[in-house]
């Protein structure tokens, strides 16, 4: 397993003309507002801090810009884009709202939550964000990505931070080491909240169908909507759906009880699979059994174990119930056969 490129923040400036690499300039998110938004305005990509994971973010109106991104990661155009939005009155210009889509924004934007909507005519989104599809996918994120959208006065087209296929990023660092040679700027928020992308749901003739499971629980917004949720069905319409998906380098062998020589070990709760100390390498998604930490150190530790070098990851069973829905279903994509990588 190779060590993960070095990654050197871009000196800038007379003195030091000469240390400009091409690599991506990391900066705060205290320092990085006017130069995101230069950047952005100039039609380039930034990598943003949301509270789910890190996004890949272009100005969603602008189609240059938004290829941009699919190029960075090496995505297939068919997959959508959502369309991050600084709030309602953005949201309702460019897809249309009816009671229970304004009852679900309401209750748990800005924040972990995607809406599939029917888009609105001429709301000025390219329509390589929605690959050609009638529908948007819109949130509001918290913190820094909202401020951005706000000051820049535009939707931003966002997917995850990583190249397609790969795990999500939830540091800085992450990205920098996966994009950093293809994009100028990462602004830095310190590790995702969350961890997790956010669940997307979609709102057809008044029913919610879950396309992907994600950082706010089925169960949640259930209780807000007063209904369940429609599961399966819909096609690949979100290649989060896409068999093998966040795939790591290692092999990632699930519901393990027994730890096999060289394999690394990925944890949860207190009890430890049989022979656990011959693992090469050991993270605890959470001690104590809570799926909400479990959530938010999944992708950051199958990174370190992936870097131990070990041929396979071996996880311990997970729960199925809250955010477990949406664990289990990044740990199936990243234990399905590779050749099914779009
Ligand atoms: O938390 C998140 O959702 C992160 C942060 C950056 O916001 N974003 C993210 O984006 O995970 P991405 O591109 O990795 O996943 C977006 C998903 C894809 O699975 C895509 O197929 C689906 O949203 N999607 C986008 N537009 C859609 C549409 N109109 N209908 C159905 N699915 C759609
Ligand atoms: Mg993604």
């Amino acid at each position: 397993m190779p060590a993960l490129p070095r990654i050197v923040r871009r000196i800038t400036g007379p003195a030091c003309s000469g240390l400009v690499s091409n690599l991506a300039e990391i900066l705060a998110v205290g320092e990085a507002m006017e130069r995101a938004l230069a950047l952005l305005d100039g039609g380039y990509v930034v990598a943003i801090p949301t509270e789910t994971v890190y996004g890949l973010a272009a100005d969603a109106t602008n189609g240059v810009a938004v290829a941009r991104i699919f190029e960075a990661k090496g995505r297939p155009r068919f997959n959508p884009l959502i369309a991050h939005v600084a709030d309602l009155a953005m949201a309702s210009r460019i897809a249309e709202f009816h009671p229970l889509s304004t009852k679900l924004a309401e209750a748990f934007w800005p924040g972990p939550l995607t809406l599939v909507l029917p888009q609105r005519a001429q709301n000025g989104i390219h329509p390589l964000v929605t690959a050609g599809l009638d529908t948007i996918a819109l949130r509001i994120p918290r913190g820094f990505g909202g401020e951005l959208i706000a000051r820049l006065g535009r939707p931003l087209a966002a997917p995850s931070a990583n190249s397609s296929g790969r795990i999500s990023a939830t540091t800085a660092e992450a990205v920098a080491a996966d994009l950093g040679e293809k994009i100028k700027l990462v602004v830095d928020g310190g590790a995702t909240p969350v961890g997790l992308e956010s669940t997307i749901v979609k709102i057809e003739d008044g029913r919610l169908r879950l396309l992907r499971p994600g950082g706010i629980a089925a169960e949640e917004i259930e209780a807000v909507a007063g209904a369940e949720l429609m599961r399966g069905g819909g096609g690949i319409e979100a290649p989060g759906m896409l068999a093998s998906h966040y795939a790591p380098g290692a092999s990632v062998r699930l519901n393990a009880k027994k730890i096999a020589g060289g394999e690394a070990l990925l944890a949860f709760g207190r009890d430890r699979a049989e022979g656990w100390q011959d693992a090469v390498a050991l993270r605890n998604l959470s001690e104590g059994g809570d799926l909400r930490e479990a959530a938010t150190n999944l992708f950051a530790y199958m990174q370190a174990l992936d870097r131990s070098g070990a041929a396979t990851i071996a996880v311990e069973p997970i729960p199925h119930e809250g955010l477990g829905e949406a664990i289990n279903d990044r740990l199936a994509r990243a234990a399905a056969p590779r050749d099914k990588i779009a």
